[in-house]
């Protein structure tokens, strides 16, 4: 458990557990790490729900394509087998409006139920789907070295519902492209979001990174049949019985 020296990073904690000792929230965390790391027995269920977000053009995304190719993987029937059921929301231009950053107690208002300030296709659409979901994947491509502000707006966004509940019981996947370089920024930052500071459950190689540009070329990648499959069995052994 992340502690500053002054414990001011527990500040939220406290507030939640209605209390202004911090170490006492310091505490509680640290009691509930235990808790979790003895009571864990993995998460894999017999029809994993799966949460596809992306903000990019069915028809030209080279990290959409991936993920298609991937998803037929994960659909693909086989004898005695069990498969996911798989959600896809598109946070295009002009769906979401980003976090306004409203004070704790408005953003917990809301959050209590189960809403936000800006309402809208997050609350509608999105917040549903995240709690119902076993796994995330989130489908990113590299802009600047940086997640799309689309698909940051609905991180940023994930806050009001993570003011009433955690999310230890939930997977994040990514597929991650790049033109030329910086996957690995692209999944630190995907690391520190949504694993670090959201909480969801970050597998082993929990991220697909390829290098292409031009629209169309991904999929047509020396070796990437075998990527795409290795990285659907990778989500399958992590979440399906
Ligand atoms: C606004 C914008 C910024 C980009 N910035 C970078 C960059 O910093 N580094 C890089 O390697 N590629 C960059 N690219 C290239 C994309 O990552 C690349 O074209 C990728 O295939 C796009 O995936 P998509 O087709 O799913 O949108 C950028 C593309 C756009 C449109």
């Amino acid at each position: 458990v992340e502690g500053t020296g002054s414990l001011l990073n527990f500040r939220v904690a406290a507030m939640n557990l209605g209390t202004d000792d911090l170490m006492e929230a310091y505490k509680d965390s640290a009691r509930k790490l235990v808790e979790s790391a003895e009571t864990f027995s993995g998460y894999r269920k017999k029809n994993p729900k799966i949460l596809a977000l992306h903000a990019s053009s069915h028809r030209t995304s080279n990290t959409y394509a991936l993920w298609s190719a991937v998803k037929e993987k994960l659909l693909q029937e086989e004898e005695g087998r069990e498969n996911p059921d798989i959600r896809e929301i598109g946070l295009r231009n002009g769906t979401l409006y980003d976090c306004s950053g409203c004070s704790f107690n408005a953003c917990r208002h809301f959050g209590e139920q189960e809403s936000c300030f800006y309402g809208g296709v997050i609350v509608e659409d999105v917040y549903p789907a995240v709690r119902e979901a076993d796994a995330v994947v989130m489908i990113c491509p590299n802009y600047n070295d940086a997640i799309s502000a689309n698909m940051t707006a609905f991180i940023n966004r994930l806050t009001a519902l993570y003011r009433i509940r955690q999310f230890y019981d939930k997977a994040v996947f990514a597929i991650i492209v790049s033109g030329y370089s910086g996957n690995d920024t692209i999944a630190r930052q995907l690391i520190s979001a949504m694993n670090m500071n959201k909480n969801f459950y970050l597998p082993g190689r929990f991220a697909m990174l390829e290098t292409a540009n031009d629209p169309g070329t991904a999929v047509r990648l020396p070796g990437i049949q075998a990527r795409i499959e290795s990285f659907a069995d990778r989500i399958r052994q992590t979440l399906i019985l």
